[in-house]
């Protein structure tokens, strides 16, 4: 059960975002814009749509800017309403006050699995979500939102949840993959987990992705979990063996992955979220056809020898 105060989330970020370099140099990956807001604020929202009210964020060196983002600005505010921008203010005031904020820092970045066992003064012996910003997940119209359909599912079957995704076979060494049993629609109970997997390796289609409700015997996982693959303290291989002890869940969760953990992905999460905004979808059209790219009927990009370019 969770406890009196209703449910918390965890947001590792201590993570270096090389590769957005230089973007990066001075502003945390989190806070680079993805439309309007910045990514972490997806994530934000998410876990508190789906009923968190403490949101602990473990952080590292140059993230202050996070911190700035989720806390009051009296004085923007207060700029604001003397601009008579009083629906700015009322945004800007609104982002302090979606949830309780809280930070820890992870000293180094030693790994995924660290910094979820930095988060661990703040779970106090109860089970917790897990969301990593870079994959911005929007669920479809009427669904709950991602990190909700893992809670759901640890209310009704205890244990601990991961998101699960089918992704195609050459694509699985970039990813957790799973080795379990299809229990029901959509849920499999996991019995062992392998990261980035080789060719000959792969144990089925289906990959973990960046969202977690766990028990919080991971925590002594964690502890014990030998260093893993450059001497980082990996999440994969405390799941590994809490699967043995205790219910691991995967759900293939409903909705739309935006992954924006590379330049290349961020551009394509920008241009998906831009079409699927009515303000913005015609603006994408018109440049694309300014620039040579004619659209054709059926919203193709089309470029100009005929070859159709995405959909
Ligand atoms: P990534 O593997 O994406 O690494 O971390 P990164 O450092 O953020 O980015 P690159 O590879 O240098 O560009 C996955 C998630 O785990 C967090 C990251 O902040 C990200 O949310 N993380 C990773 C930590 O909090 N601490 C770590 O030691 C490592």
């Amino acid at each position: 059960m969770m406890g009196d105060r209703g449910r918390k989330c965890l947001f590792p970020v201590a993570g270096m975002g090389t590769r957005f370099l230089p973007a990066t140099k001075e502003i945390p990956k989190e806070m680079l814009p993805l439309i309007d807001k910045p990514i972490i604020q997806y994530g934000v929202e998410e876990a508190v749509r789906s009923g968190c009210v403490e949101i602990v964020f473990v952080t590292g060196r140059g993230k202050r800017a996070i911190e700035d983002h989720f806390d009051r600005s009296i004085e923007l505010e207060q700029l604001l309403l003397e601009k008579g921008k009083a629906d700015c203010a009322r945004i800007v005031k609104e982002i302090s006050e979606m949830a309780d904020f809280a930070y820890v820092r992870q000293p180094e970045p030693l790994g995924l699995g660290h910094a979820v066992l930095c988060g661990e003064p703040f779970c106090r012996g109860e089970p917790f979500g897990v969301i990593l910003p870079d994959d911005v997940m929007i669920s479809p119209p009427g669904s709950p939102p991602v990190l909700e359909q893992l809670f759901l599912v640890h209310d009704r079957m205890g244990g601990s949840v991961v998101a699960l995704e089918e992704v195609p076979l050459e694509e699985a060494g970039r990813y957790g993959m799973i080795k379990g049993e299809l229990v029901e629609k959509g849920l499999f109970r996991i019995e062992d987990l392998v990261e980035k997997p080789g060719p000959g390796g792969v144990p089925s289609r289906y990959a973990v992705m960046g969202r977690y409700v766990l028990s919080p015997t991971i925590f002594r996982h964690l502890k014990s979990s030998a260093a893993g693959a450059g001497d980082e303290i990996q999440l994969t291989d405390a799941l590994k063996v809490l699967a043995k002890d205790e219910p691991l869940w995967g759900v293939l969760y409903e909705g739309e992955r935006f992954d924006c953990g590379t330049i290349e992905n961020w551009l394509k999460a920008t241009l998906g979220m831009a079409l699927e905004r009515e303000d913005l979808r015609d603006i994408v059209f018109c440049e694309l056809k300014r620039l040579g790219v004619l659209v054709g009927g059926d919203g193709a990009a089309v470029s100009e020898d005929g070859n159709v370019r995405s959909s």
